[in-house]
């Protein structure tokens, strides 16, 4: 997809997000790594007035929940150029990129990911990408790969586990670690009240989540044009 006068590519409202407008719009991140493609998306080249290029790549709201989100108008993203993100559920890299293009080369992507199939790619797509440390370790145990991780600005999880919204809630800021010592103290001997609480907390998260996907179903129409891409 060549760019050229066609198509115009604006900042979105989230900053390091962008909109390409042709034809259609679609949703781009500005390539770290211009000339490759990661996933084989489409990437669009655009010439500024001093003849300098920039290239972008589409990002597919069907091959990445991050992306859908944004498209269907998510309030929040909690990262934007220079954040730090402990990404748990990295797969082969596929929303990974596009975060690290986010952040741009002042931020940081810890990617973490139990497969070493997957992982394969993970390593070699951060072989060209600086700003993302690949970290082939299971999420649930931080103590194995905390060493490798600073500080982080947020914890995205896409591990597509049950007990995932655990793994991020107390992976956030305070001292519990060791969630995979929650998980198995709820299912056997947790106190009851403790129990109710931790219940509590998690059936409210997904309130809240449940919620805010409701509020943004009806932009979920425009997937309809990346079907076709
Ligand atoms: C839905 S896929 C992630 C897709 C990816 N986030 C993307 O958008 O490109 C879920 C991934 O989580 C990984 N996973 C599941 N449990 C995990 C765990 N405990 N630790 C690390 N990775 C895990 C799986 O191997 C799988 O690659």
């Amino acid at each position: 997809m060549k760019g050229g006068n066609k198509v115009i590519v604006e900042p979105h409202r989230h900053d390091g997000v962008f909109i390409a407008k042709g034809k259609e719009d679609a949703l781009c991140t500005k390539n770290m790594v211009p000339g490759e493609a990661v996933y084989n998306e489409k990437r669009i080249s655009v010439q500024n007035e001093d003849g300098t290029k920039v290239e972008y790549r589409v990002w597919n709201p069907f091959r990445s929940k991050l992306a859908a989100a944004v498209l269907g108008g998510v309030d929040n993203i909690w990262m934007k150029p220079g954040s730090r993100v402990l990404y748990l559920g990295a797969a082969s890299g596929t929303t990974v990129s596009h975060v690290s293009d986010l952040v741009g080369p002042t931020g940081v992507v810890y990617a973490v990911e139990f497969s070493h199939r997957s992982g394969r790619d993970l390593v070699n797509m951060a072989k060209k990408r600086t700003n993302v440390i690949p970290i082939i370790e299971d999420a649930r145990h931080p103590a194995k790969y905390r060493m490798l991780v600073s500080m982080v600005d947020v914890i995205f999880s896409d591990v597509a586990q049950p007990d995932q919204v655990y793994f991020a809630f107390f992976l956030s800021p305070g001292p519990v670690y060791n969630f995979s010592e929650l998980s198995r103290s709820l299912r056997n001997n947790i106190r009851p009240a403790e129990r109710e609480k931790v219940e509590a907390d998690f059936k409210q998260e997904i309130g809240n989540l449940i919620s805010e996907i409701d509020r943004f179903i009806p932009n979920l129409k425009a997937l309809d044009y990346y079907d076709a891409l």
